[in-house]
């Protein structure tokens, strides 16, 4: 054999190895990396990170990349922008992540046109999975985990409730299950206030409804800071010493906010799909390794959602043998049910929303922490916000 033909035939050997060789897998993550949010959006990429380390980063042939792009939380022209460049740019396979309602809303359009698969990781409106075939929600809605509060609350002997809900998608999804289980079982909503999206004064709303004189506050506002200078308002104004309870969804009392609240979060009541103190062998393994992976972090609902988005995509990608095409990817997450760390899960093949136990849990002080400690649980919820 000739130079030449040695040449020819090792470009030809290398140029069929590396077509062999299936392209990275790229999964574009749009997160509240900075602004209120920021923790929050750390905590999907944290749990994103940690299921490929421990599952390994290549599925079905092919070596998966995060590509993470910051949306600085309730902006939905950033959350367009960094989504656009992830397509066109850097030609992601996948979309995912979604902090906030808004992020996702704007994004929607977008999975449709190119028709991307768009796995939601937190975003909790019930309807953002109708704005495109191709989302895929594994957090939770928000009327899910607001119906069993309401319903507890009507067999614990709360009779009138004032709603305090955040005046966004969320919010509103909150507020209309809430009003409407809790009525349809006899209760009455003596008065309704919607807060601010950013940065609200609390003063006045907790100040409405302690005139009201209900048996009970229900509140929804996005996990963070709000939720801490609510509890914080609550006790102050002395709602508390006039007899009045405070029940609300889990976003009020996630991990990462409990230190903060300190005390005067003992004892709230909430509703909610996840809590890191959940009792099973998964959640503790899970509990484990975030921890030590990420020391002084504690594992709540984002974290939760992060993890389980991928392994809904690692899972997918198995059936499909690496095909990331819009519609076979769909087909196959379609019915797909796995044991999350916060209990058994499915995804509705009809809505693309996840099925899963809701939680009523109770602030307590466990050890060194403040938890938030199950106590009852209804079993395998749909979204009752999709009419
Ligand atoms: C949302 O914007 O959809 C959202 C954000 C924070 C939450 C729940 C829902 O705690």
């Amino acid at each position: 054999m000739s130079k030449l033909q040695q040449l020819a035939l090792f470009t030809l050997t290398a140029a069929a190895v590396s077509s062999a060789q299936a392209a990275d897998l790229k999964i574009g993550m749009v997160l509240p990396l900075s602004g209120p949010f920021a923790a929050h959006g750390a905590q999907i990429e944290n749990s994103a990170r940690l299921y490929i380390k421990e599952h390994g980063d290549t599925v079905a042939g092919r070596k998966i990349v995060l590509i993470i792009k910051d949306d600085t939380g309730i902006a939905p022209t950033i959350s367009k922008r960094q989504a656009q460049n992830l397509l066109i740019q850097d030609k992601v396979d996948l979309l995912a992540g979604f902090g906030m309602t808004p992020s996702a809303f704007a994004v929607a359009p977008l999975a449709t046109e190119t028709q991307t698969p768009m796995i939601v990781m937190n975003a909790a409106t019930s309807s953002i999975t109708t704005k495109s075939p191709y989302i895929v929600r594994t957090s939770m809605t928000l009327p899910q985990v607001t119906a069993p509060i309401a319903t507890w609350a009507l067999a614990n002997g709360i009779k009138t409730v004032y709603s305090i809900a955040a005046d966004y998608g969320p919010g509103h999804d909150a507020e209309t299950q809430f009003k409407e289980t809790f009525t349809q079982g006899g209760g009455k909503i003596i008065g309704a206030s919607r807060t601010p999206v950013n940065n609200p004064d609390f003063a006045p709303f907790l100040q409405k409804a302690k005139d009201s004189k209900p048996d009970a506050v229900f509140l929804f506002v996005p996990a963070g800071e709000q939720g801490v200078a609510f509890v914080k308002g609550f006790r102050e104004r002395g709602l508390d010493k006039a007899g009045i309870q405070l029940i609300a969804t889990g976003d009020m009392t996630d991990e990462n906010v409990l230190a903060a609240m300190g005390d005067p979060a003992l004892g709230v009541i909430t509703s909610f799909h996840y809590s890191e103190a959940h009792d099973s062998p998964e959640n503790k393994a899970f509990v484990a390794a975030y921890t030590q992976a990420y020391p002084g972090d504690r594992p709540n609902f984002w974290t939760v959602g992060g993890y389980d988005g991928m392994h809904l995509i690692y899972e997918a990608l198995k059936k499909t043998h690496g095909d990331t095409n819009g519609d076979a990817f769909m087909a196959a997450v379609k019915g797909m049910s796995w044991m999350s760390p916060r209990g058994p899960v499915s995804i509705d093949p009809a809505t693309r929303d996840i099925i899963q136990n809701v939680y009523i849990r109770k602030v307590e002080r466990v050890g060194d922490l403040l938890q938030n400690v199950e106590f009852d649980k209804v079993a395998d919820v749909k979204d009752p916000g999709k009419k």
